[in-house]
C-alpha cells in the first residue's frame, strides 16, 4: 500500500477530533458568553441602580424646596450618561411638579427602567416627596460583552492549535514512529527475506508490543532454520523412497517372471519326461529287433510287433513334443512382452489365454479355477505386456489373499467391447474380499496385510501404475467381505502414444 499523507493515523486521529473538539469549544464559548453576559448585566444593573439612588437623592433637597430650575440642572447633568436615554421626575404629592428629560415622550422600546423614591428626611419628619426613573437602552450591554468573547474566541483558537501540535508531535513520536519501524522491518523482510528487529526500548504498551515482535522475529528465523533442515531431510528421504519404489517394482517384474519360469519348466518337464521315456522303449525295442536281424530269426510276428510300437510310440513323441513346443511358444510370448513392454496390435482373448495358460500350473492341482469369458476378435493397439502384469497380479492376489483357507474358488476373467473404442475388462474371484476401509488403501503402494509373509504391498500400485499410464486407462475396485473382488478396468483400444496418468473410473 502506498503511503500518503491521508492513509496516516494522525490524519484520521485529527479527523476525528477535530469537530469533536470545535464543538466542546463552539459550547464552551456559548455558554461563557451566556453567563459573561448575566454577571455584566446584573453588575450594570446594580451601578444603574445605584446611580438611579443617588440621583434620588440628590434631587430630595430641590424637590422639597420646589426649585424646578435645580431638579432639571441635576437631572441634565445626570443624561450625560451614554446609557441613559431618559429621566422622569414623578411626584406623590401635587405640591411637586413632573419633570421629563431626554427622549421620554417617544416610543420606548428594548429599555431597562430603573426607579428610586424621593425621600427627604429632617428634623421632625421623613416625607416620601415622588419617584425618579432611570431609562437606558438595553442593546449597549451586549457590546462591551461581545469585544470579551471576540478576544476569547481568538485567544481558544490559538490554544487550540497549539494543543492540536503538541498533540501530533507527542503523537508521531511515541506511536507512529514505533509502528513505521515495525512496518518498515516486515517490508524489508518480504523484500530480501531477511529478519531485522526493531530499535525501541520503552516500556510501555507499544514497547512491550516491539519487544513481544522482536523475540518472535528470532523465534521464527530459528523456526525457519529448523524447517529447512528438515524439508532437506524429508526430500532426500522422499527421493531414497522413489528409488527404492522403482527397484522395488522392477524385483517384482522379475519375480513374476521368475514364477513364470518355474511353472513353465514344471510343465515342459512332463511332456519332455514321457517323450524320453517313449525314446527310450522305442530305443529297447530298435536293439531287440536288430539283435533278430543279425540272428536271423526275425519273425513276421516280431516284426508287425516291433512297426506297431515305433507307430504308437510316435504319436505320443509327437504329442508330447507338440504340447512342449506349444507351451514354449506360450512362454517365449508371454515373456517377450512382459519384458520389453513393446506396443503392439494382438487379439485381447489369445494374448489373456497365452497368460492364463503360463499361470495354470499354480492351481493344476487346486480346487481352484479360472473362466475367461471374452468374445474372439477384439483388437487392440496396446501393450501386452503390462496388460499380462495386470491379469498376473490379480491371479496372485486371488490365489494368495481371497482364497486363503478356501476349499473352492474361481476367478473370471471378462471383457468386452465398449462404445468409442474403450474395453471394458473385469477381473473378479469370489474369495473372501476385502472391508471398505482395505479397498481405499488397496492401491497405496506398501499397503500390505501379508508384510513378513510374502506381500510387499506394491502388487495393486503396479497394476494401477500400467493401467492409468502405459494403457492410458482406469481402474477401480469394488469388494465386500465373503463376496469377493472384482477389478474393473477400462482401457482404450488404442494406447496413447505417450504415458499420461488418469484417475480411478
Ligand atoms: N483378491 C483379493 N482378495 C482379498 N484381498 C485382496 C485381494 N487383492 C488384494 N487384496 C488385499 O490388498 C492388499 C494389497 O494387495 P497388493 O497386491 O498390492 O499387495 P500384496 O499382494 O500384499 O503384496 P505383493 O502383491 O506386492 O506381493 C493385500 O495385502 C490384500 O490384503
Ligand atoms: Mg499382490
Amino acid at each position: 500500500m502506498k503511503d500518503t499523507p491521508h492513509s496516516s493515523i494522525s490524519y484520521h486521529f485529527l479527523l476525528k477530533i477535530l469537530p469533536a473538539f470545535f464543538f466542546v469549544s463552539l459550547i464552551f464559548l456559548a455558554a461563557l458568553s451566556y453567563f459573561e453576559r448575566i454577571t455584566a448585566k446584573n453588575s450594570y444593573d446594580q451601578l444603574m441602580q445605584e446611580k438611579t439612588d443617588s440621583l434620588a437623592l440628590l434631587l430630595a433637597e430641590p424637590v422639597w424646596q420646589l426649585s424646578t430650575k435645580l431638579s432639571k440642572k441635576i437631572l441634565q447633568a445626570t443624561m450625560e450618561e451614554p446609557d441613559i436615554s431618559c429621566i422622569k421626575l414623578e411626584q406623590d404629592s401635587d405640591i411637586t411638579p413632573m419633570i421629563n428629560e431626554g427622549a421620554c415622550d417617544s416610543e420606548l422600546t428594548d429599555i431597562e427602567e430603573f426607579s428610586s423614591e424621593i425621600i427627604y428626611v429632617d428634623t421632625h419628619s421623613t416625607r416620601n416627596l415622588g419617584t425618579v426613573f432611570v431609562y437606558t437602552k438595553e442593546t449597549d450591554t451586549w457590546s462591551s460583552i461581545a469585544k470579551q468573547i471576540k478576544a476569547l474566541a481568538a485567544l481558544s483558537l490559538i490554544l487550540f492549535i497549539t494543543i492540536i501540535i503538541i498533540i501530533i508531535i507527542a503523537f508521531r513520536s511515541t506511536i507512529i514512529s514505533p509502528l513505521m519501524q515495525v512496518s518498515q522491518s516486515l517490508k524489508f523482510y518480504r523484500t530480501t527475506g531477511q529478519r531485522v528487529p526493531v530499535d525501541w526500548n520503552t516500556t510501555d504498551e507499544l514497547g512491550q508490543l516491539i519487544n513481544e515482535y522482536n523475540k518472535n522475529l528470532i523465534k521464527q528465523t530459528e523456526t525457519e532454520a529448523a524447517l529447512k533442515d528438515a524439508h532437506q531431510t524429508t526430500a532426500t528421504a522422499l527421493s531414497d523412497l522413489k528409488q527404492a519404489h522403482s527397484s522395488m517394482i522392477q524385483s517384482e517384474k522379475m519375480a513374476s517372471l521368475g514364477s513364470l519360469v518355474a511353472g513353465i519348466a514344471h510343465e515342459i518337464n512332463t511332456p519332455l519326461g514321457n517323450s524320453l521315456t517313449v525314446a527310450t522303449s522305442v530305443s529297447d525295442i530298435t536293439r531287440k529287433i536288430k539283435i533278430d536281424i543279425d540272428a536271423g530269426t526275425l519273425t513276421k510276428s516280431a516284426l508287425d510287433n516291433f512297426v506297431e510300437s515305433i507307430t504308437e510310440a510316435s504319436t505320443i513323441l509327437e504329442r508330447n513334443l507338440h504340447t512342449a513346443a506349444k507351451q514354449i511358444r506360450n512362454f517365449k510370448n508371454v515373456a517377450v512382452d512382459q519384458t520389453s513392454e513393446k506396443r503392439r496390435l494382438f487379439d485381447v482373448k489369445q494374448v489373456v489365454e497365452e497368460v492364463i495358460y503360463t499361470l495354470n500350473p499354480q492351481i493344476k492341482h487346486t480346487p481352484y479355477r479360472v473362466e475367461v469369458s471374452i468374445p474372439s476378435g477384439i483388437n487392440m493397439n496396446s501393450y501386452p505386456g503390462p496388460l499380462g502384469q495386470i491379469i498376473t497380479n490379480c491371479f496372485n492376489n486371488a490365489l494368495l489373499h481371497g482364497f486363503e483357507a478356501k476349499k473352492s474358488g474361481l476367478i473370471s476373467i471378462k471383457a468386452s467391447l465398449m462404445n468409442e473404442g474403450w474395453l471394458s475388462l473385469d477381473i473378479s474371484d469370489d474369495g473372501q474380499g476385502m472391508a471398505l476401509e482395505e479397498c481405499m488403501k488397496a492401491f497405496d503402494p506398501f499397503y500390505t496385510t501379508k508384510l513378513g509373509s510374502g506381500g510387499s504391498g506394491l502388487g495393486l500400485n503396479l497394476v494401477y501404475n500400467l493401467t492409468t499410464t502405459i494403457l492410458g486407462g482406469a481402474v477401480d475396485i469394488k469388494s465386500t467381505i465373503n463376496m469377493g473382488v472384482t477389478l474393473s478396468f477400462k482401457l482404450p483400444i488404442n494406447a496413447p502414444c505417450a504415458y499420461k496418468t488418469q484417475g480411478n473410473l
